[in-house]
C-alpha cells in the first residue's frame, strides 16, 4: 500500500488531471483536498474531452472511491451539474463511489457576488481571480461563519446561518458595493433542493479514507492549482485562497503525515500563468505566442488566454523543497517541438545577488529580477508517438536530463500529447 500526493509545481494548469487519471489506474482511492471549481482538469480519453472542476479525475475509472475532502470549498450547483453530465455520458454509474466531506465549506451566491464586486472595485490592483467565490468562501471559513456541508443538510441550522450571514453580506453588497441584495428565501429554496440531492454523498470522509488505507489500498491525493498560487508560499497577494502545497493534503483530507509515501510534482515543460502577478520568464514575442497556440493555453475554467514563458527551474526547485517532491511528471514536452534554441531559467539575478532555488517573498523585488538562462538545442522531429525514453529525440532527452539534474529529483513520467496513451512512464510513484 502506498499513498501519493500529486501537486502542481508551477502556477497551476500543469496537466494534473491527465496524470491523476493515469495514476488512478493503480489507486483505489482518489481524494481532492483543497480548492473548488476554480480548478479545471482536462482529460482526453478515447479522443473525447472531459473537463472536471470538482470531482477527482479518478472518477473516469470504474470502481474507484472518489472523495471531495474537508479542505475544499464546494459550489453545490456546479457539483450537481458535474455529476449529471458524467452520468449522462455513462462515466459515473455507481453513486456509492463518491463521498463529500461533511466539513467541506459551501460556496454561496454572496461569495460569488463579493468576489466579482471586489475585482471590479480594485481595478488595476485586482488579483484576476476566477470569479467563482473561492476567496470569500475561505474567508468565511477562517471567520468561522461559513456554512459546511453538514449545515446544508440540516434545515434549521442552514436557515439560521444563512440569515445571520445575509445580514452582513447584504449590507456589504448594497452599502459598500452598491449592488442588489440577495433574497434569503430564494437562496434557501434553491440550496435546500441541492441539499436533498447531495445528502447521500455527505459523510465523515476522513473515516472512509482511513478504512481504505487500512485495507492496504493505494491512495492518491489530488491537489488543485499550483505551488506558486499557495496562500503562504505563492506570489502573494496574486495567489488562491488555500494551501496548494503537499502538506495540505493531510489537513485537507483528515489523515496524518506518517501515512504519506511520496509526492509527485507536475511540471509543464514551459511555464504558464493566468491572472495577474509576477512572471519572470514570461515571453512577449512570437515564441510565447507559438507556445500559447500550440499548447492550446486557455484556462479550462474561465477560457482566459494563459500567459506563457520559458521553464523556470528556480520556481520548480522551490516547489521540490516546499512539498518534499520525490518525483516529477513533465507534461506537454511535445509543445516545444520546432522551437530552437530552448531556454531554461536557472537563476534570478537581483540586486547583485543570484538566486537559484529561492523565489523572493517581497513582490517589489520582482521589478529588478533578471532571469539567468541556459540555452539548449531544440528538436524538429515530432515526439508525440514516443512511448519510451529511447523514442525521444536526443535533444528532447537532454532537456529532460537537464531538468532532472536541476530539480534534484527524478522524472517519473513524460507526457507527449493530451491522450492517455501519449505518455512515457518511467516509474510508478506507488512502488
Ligand atoms: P481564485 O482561486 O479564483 O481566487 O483566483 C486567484 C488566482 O489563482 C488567480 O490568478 C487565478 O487565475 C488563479 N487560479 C485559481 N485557480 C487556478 C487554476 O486551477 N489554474 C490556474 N490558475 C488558477
Amino acid at each position: 500500500m502506498a499513498n501519493v500526493i500529486v501537486i502542481g509545481a508551477q502556477w497551476g494548469d500543469e496537466g494534473k488531471g491527465k496524470v491523476v487519471d493515469l495514476y488512478a489506474r493503480e489507486a483505489e482511492l482518489i481524494v481532492r483536498f483543497q480548492g473548488g471549481n476554480n480548478a479545471g482538469h482536462t482529460l482526453v480519453v478515447g479522443g473525447k474531452k472531459t473537463i472536471l472542476h470538482l470531482i477527482p479525475s479518478g472518477i473516469l475509472h470504474k470502481g474507484k472511491t472518489c472523495v471531495l475532502g474537508n479542505g475544499m470549498v464546494i459550489n453545490p450547483r456546479v457539483l450537481l451539474e458535474e455529476i449529471d453530465k458524467l452520468k449522462e455520458e455513462h462515466l459515473f454509474a455507481d453513486d456509492t463511489n463518491l463521498f463529500i466531506s461533511e466539513r467541506a465549506h459551501v460556496i454561496m451566491p454572496y461569495h460569488i457576488e463579493i468576489d466579482g464586486a471586489r475585482e471590479n472595485k480594485w481595478g488595476c490592483m485586482k488579483i484576476g481571480t476566477t470569479g467563482r467565490g473561492i476567496g470569500p468562501a475561505y474567508e468565511d471559513k477562517a471567520s468561522r461563519v461559513g456554512l459546511r456541508m453538514a449545515d446544508l443538510i440540516n434545515e434549521t441550522v442552514f436557515r439560521e446561518k444563512l440569515r445571520h450571514n445575509l445580514e452582513e453580506k447584504n449590507f456589504l453588497l448594497t452599502r459598500f458595493f452598491g449592488m442588489n441584495g440577495i433574497s434569503e428565501d430564494a437562496v434557501f429554496d434553491e440550496y435546500s433542493r441541492y441539499a436533498e440531492r447531495l445528502r447521500p454523498y455527505i459523510t465523515d470522509t476522513s473515516k472512509i479514507i482511513e478504512e481504505k488505507i487500512c485495507h492496504g489500498r493505494h491512495g492518491l491525493f489530488e491537489g488543485a492549482q499550483g505551488t506558486h498560487l499557495d496562500i503562504d508560499y505563492g506570489t502573494y497577494p496574486f495567489v488562491t485562497a488555500s494551501a496548494t502545497i503537499a502538506g495540505n493534503a493531510c489537513t485537507g483530507s483528515g489523515i496524518g503525515p506518517t501515512k504519506i509515501d511520496g509526492v509527485v510534482g507536475i511540471c509543464k515543460a514551459y511555464t504558464t500563468r493566468v491572472g495577474q502577478g509576477p512572471f519572470v520568464t514570461e515571453l512577449f514575442d512570437e515564441v510565447g505566442e507559438r507556445i500559447q497556440k500550440t499548447g492550446q493555453e486557455f484556462g479550462a475554467t474561465t477560457g482566459r488566454k494563459r500567459r506563457c514563458g520559458w521553464l523556470d527551474m528556480v520556481m520548480v526547485k522551490q516547489s521540490v523543497r516546499l512539498s518534499g517532491i520525490t518525483g516529477l511528471a513533465v507534461t506537454k514536452l511535445d509543445v516545444l517541438t520546432g522551437i530552437n534554441p530552448i531556454r531554461i531559467c536557472v537563476g534570478y539575478r537581483c540586486g547583485g545577488e543570484t538566486f537559484r532555488d529561492y523565489v523572493p517573498s517581497d513582490l517589489s523585488r520582482f521589478k529588478d529580477i533578471e532571469p539567468v538562462y541556459e540555452e539548449l538545442e531544440g528538436w524538429s522531429d515530432p515526439i508525440e508517438s514516443a512511448r519510451s525514453i529511447g523514442d525521444l529525440t536526443s535533444q528532447s532527452r537532454r532537456y529532460i536530463e537537464r531538468l532532472e539534474l536541476l530539480a534534484g529529483v527524478p522524472v517519473n513520467l513524460i507526457s507527449v500529447g493530451p491522450g492517455r496513451d501519449d505518455t512515457i512512464i518511467l516509474r510508478s510513484p506507488f512502488s
